[in-house]
């Protein structure tokens, strides 16, 4: 049906939205962001040349704004985990009007897509007086942020124009994986085997993103059944998948306008179980790593309260849920290191098309702006 593109479908790729287009270039700009860092005959990575040295910093603080700073706290996860080096996060608009104490020579990593955003850039200058090495990692490799910062590492996702982030946030993940490992080899907690088998998985991401791209049908007629007619929405997850269950809500009400949270499955016994009954449908991130049998308890409990377990896992996790779930994805499995990056494509794919379903404005919704340079 090529006859019957537009004009500014070709701009789109042949999709209806920039979104769409821009969710299904991930597998490329993955693996382009990727191989910019990683060395496939040693298994290695190597970052760009800092100027300072990386096994030194006593203490790392991320900071950055709405999907941005997911991505810095699943890097946060991580780098304590790989790196056993402690990790503040903070979000730019708070962080400016504290009055942070920071650690002597501390990293502190700017995560932004456009690298303009206001809060973000006023807090790399108050970082830089309190002599902390400024490490930016943007997509934007002419921005304020990036020319500020002391080094860049980029993200090589392309021009990203949907304004809620998609490709942006994958690939900021990717650097920040690679961040967390070449962290651990400068600090000396990981060894050669580990850096091979963990920079091994990565390599591994943009077939299993392609594969997770083939459900698109599956979520597309999830999204028309059970997310568009919710009023609410909840999104549960542990460990790495709870920034994730944070990402997938915030995307659903940047476009579709329905109101979600996303909460640490662990904290629903404080507060959101009280929310559950059957119109509410509880969208579950749980790969299979260590903390998956908690998670199965949640869900567990959604169920016993009526509520709608939508599941995102892999095979072995959807053959234990999928007799309580309404319904249950199996995606690749993959090793738990990876699993992030991978598990943002199905919470995207889901927002995309419940906001196609409702009608909303994509690429442009209300009162967003894609990069926000004022307060
Ligand atoms: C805006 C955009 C978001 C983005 C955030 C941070 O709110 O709509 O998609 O995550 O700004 O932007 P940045 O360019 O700093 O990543």
């Amino acid at each position: 049906h090529l006859t019957s593109l537009s004009g500014a479908m070709i701009g789109k790729g042949g999709h209806r939205h920039f979104m769409a287009k821009e969710i299904f270039e991930q597998p490329q700009v993955i693996g382009d962001t990727l191989n910019a860092m990683f060395n496939p005959a040693e298994r290695t990575i190597t970052l760009p040349d800092l100027p300072f040295d990386l096994g030194a910093v006593p203490r790392i603080t991320m900071i950055a704004c709405g999907t941005a700073s997911l991505a810095g706290l699943v890097g946060k996860y991580w780098i304590e985990r790989f790196a056993g080096v402690a990790v503040d996060w903070d979000l730019a608009s708070e962080f400016r009007y504290r009055a942070p104490v920071m650690a002597e020579g501390g990293l502190a990593v700017f995560i932004s897509q456009s690298g303009e955003t206001a809060d973000t850039l006023a807090a790399l200058r108050y970082c830089k007086q309190q002599g902390q090495h400024c490490l930016a990692i943007v997509n934007a490799p002419e921005s304020s942020i990036a020319r500020e910062a002391d080094a860049v590492l980029p993200t090589l996702a392309g021009p990203e124009i949907g304004v809620a982030s998609t490709k942006a946030f994958t690939t900021q993940l990717v650097v920040l994986a690679c961040l967390a490992i070449a962290l651990g080899r400068a600090r000396g907690t990981m060894d050669r085997e580990t850096e091979a088998r963990l920079s091994g998985t990565l390599t591994e991401v943009p077939s299993r993103a392609a594969e997770v791209l083939n459900h698109d049908g599956r979520i597309k007629a999830l999204a028309e059944e059970t997310i568009t007619p919710a009023r609410d929405v909840l999104y549960l997850g542990r460990g790495t998948s709870y920034p994730l269950a944070l990402e997938g809500a915030l995307k659903l009400k940047e476009i579709s306008y329905i109101h979600a949270e996303g909460y640490a499955a662990g904290e629903m016994k404080h507060g959101p179980i009280a929310l559950i009954d059957d119109s509410v449908p509880v969208v579950v991130i749980a790969p299979s790593d260590d903390l998956f049998d908690k998670t199965a308890s949640n869900v567990q409990e959604v169920v016993a309260r009526g509520g709608k377990a939508v599941v995102f896992s892999d095979a072995a996790g959807v053959a234990r849920l999928k007799d309580l779930a309404l319904e249950a994805i199996a995606l690749p499995a993959v090793d738990p290191f990876v699993a992030p990056i991978l598990y943002a494509i199905p919470v995207q794919l889901l927002a995309y098309h419940t906001a196609v379903d409702k009608g909303t404005d994509v690429d442009q919704p209300r009162n967003l702006a894609k990069a926000v340079t004022v307060e």
